[in-house]
């Protein structure tokens, strides 16, 4: 059973700008948002306020968001790690953070440097402040299928991370298979031990294209019911702190998917091309979605 509507979470300038090479001067950073805001996407993650020595990509935090057109009904998500960047986050007048832990113990110290149980305390205090305050607070687990130095990872260990994550108060989980590994076999597996102890509606999908699994096991998600995909425009992305990782699934190619099983997404394709041209001729890169570069040459 298919969902009738998928909220799509637009993670192109986030995870699509943190792992390349060059630095995206702010000005096309906005730029980009803006025209993404056009498109009819709900949530759109703007950026992360993590410490510049880790990701330098992100640095310009403070200024991106500050200087995006926010429209209403839109939600403008940035990560956070910490208390000191929910501080910036909160300076900048953020109205939701997401926090992002691992269900792999090396890929948590590589990534945010401190074990999974030590991340988790430092999100209870993070959430707690950011509770007070009204925030929305949405959760990541990476590597919800398979880590890149500790190789596939149990469903349990997964549920168990997102269940706690879950419990704190975040209203969504991002289940994320960080470097693309997964299978309809895989991501299956995960889902029904994630749906022991998570609801239905509580769960997002963010998956990574490395193998081309991505749609399919999109497809898998949906068909047990799951209504919201995560997702970057030209299938940009990947974590610098996991190796081999390439891009999110392209948001042209959900679109099209969806489009074509005529589920809703309130997104206007047409729009999201224009977007996704945009940022690609600022990387000077070709798309990596097969739906965009097929259109662009219609
Ligand atoms: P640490 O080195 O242990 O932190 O890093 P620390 O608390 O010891 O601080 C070290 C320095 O960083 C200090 O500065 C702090 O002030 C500064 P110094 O005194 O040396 O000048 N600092 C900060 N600066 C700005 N903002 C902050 C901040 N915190 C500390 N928030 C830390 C720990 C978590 C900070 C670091 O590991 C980090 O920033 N990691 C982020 C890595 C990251 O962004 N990865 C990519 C996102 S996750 C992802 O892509 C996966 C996802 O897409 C889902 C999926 O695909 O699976 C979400
Ligand atoms: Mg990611």
């Amino acid at each position: 059973h298919f969902p009738r509507k998928v909220r799509i979470v637009e993670v192109g300038p986030r995870d699509g700008l943190q792992n390349e090479p060059s630095i995206v001067p702010a000005p096309d950073k906005i730029e980009f948002i803006n025209r993404l805001s056009q498109t009819g996407l709900q949530s759109i993650e703007v950026t992360s306020f993590v410490s510049p020595k880790w990701v330098p990509q992100m640095g310009d935090n403070t200024e991106v968001f500050s200087k995006i057109s926010k429209r209403p009904g839109i939600s403008y998500p940035v990560l956070v790690p910490n208390i000191k960047g929910l501080q910036s986050a909160l300076d900048v007048g953020v109205h939701e953070i997401a926090i992002f832990g691992a269900a792999s113990e090396t890929f948590s110290v590589k990534n945010i440097n401190c074990s999974i149980s030590e991340s988790l305390k430092r999100f209870q205090d993070v959430v707690d402040v950011a509770k007070e305050k009204d925030i929305k607070i949405r959760g990541y687990v990476s590597c919800a299928i398979g880590c890149p130095y500790e190789g596939p990872i149990s469903p349990k260990a997964v549920a168990n991370v997102a269940k706690q994550m879950f419990d704190m108060g975040c209203y969504e989980i991002s289940l994320g298979d960080t470097i693309g590994v997964g299978t309809p076999g895989s991501m299956r597996a995960m889902l029904e031990e994630v749906l022991n102890v998570l609801p239905l509606e509580a769960i997002a999908v963010h998956c990574h294209d490395t193998y081309g699994q991505a749609l399919v096991n999109i497809i898998t998600a949906l068909e047990m019911g799951v209504s919201v995909v995560d997702s970057s425009v030209a299938g940009l992305g990947g974590c610098p702190y996991a190796k081999g990782a390439s891009g999110n699934v392209a948001t042209e190619d959900v679109v099209y998917m969806l489009q074509g099983m005529h589920i809703e997404t309130g997104v206007d394709l047409r729009k999201l091309l224009a977007a996704s041209d945009f940022i690609c001729k600022v990387l000077n890169r070709e798309t990596n979605s097969k739906a965009g570069l097929a259109l662009s040459k219609k």
